[in-house]
């Protein structure tokens, strides 16, 4: 029973929450496939060798707030900072990092760099 109750819960979160690979193609490809307006590409590991050595919590938190032409949130206003930081490691680990999905202590790093940027706004 204990079981079959975990198997339904983690059923349940895997549906609520969108995988990094998804968000990426759904809203982050339409520019870091591309390049447009300069966005880093995904893949081009001499243009991410900068960013990944910025630090995960960093740009994460960069992109999530909006960072040049990047869009706050990518554009997409209801996506959550977990789904933010999930495809922002799927677009890294193309181009060269070996970053792991967020645990609760990188979201809470991250998320208080977010505050941070929209306090000082
Ligand atoms: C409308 C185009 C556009 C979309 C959509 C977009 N980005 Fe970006 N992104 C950019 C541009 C342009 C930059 C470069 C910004 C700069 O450094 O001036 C950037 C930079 C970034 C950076 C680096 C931030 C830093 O610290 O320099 C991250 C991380 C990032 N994007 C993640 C994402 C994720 C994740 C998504 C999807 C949820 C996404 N982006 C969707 C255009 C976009």
């Amino acid at each position: 029973m204990k079981y079959f109750l975990f198997l339904v819960l983690t059923f349940l979160s895997s549906e609520s929450m969108a995988s990094g690979e998804e968000t990426y193609k759904a809203v982050c490809s339409n520019c870091h496939a591309t390049g447009l307006n300069k966005a880093p590409m995904v893949g081009d590991k001499k243009q991410w060798a900068k960013l990944i050595k910025e630090g995960q919590a960093h740009i994460t938190s960069d992109g999530y707030y909006g960072v040049g032409a990047m869009p706050p949130k990518g554009g997409k206003p209801d996506i959550t900072v977990a789904e933010f930081s999930s495809a922002v490691v799927y677009m890294a680990n193309l181009s060269g990092a070996n970053w792991k999905e967020p645990d609760e202590v990188m979201l809470k790093d991250i998320n208080k760099r977010i505050t941070k940027k929209l306090s000082k706004s």
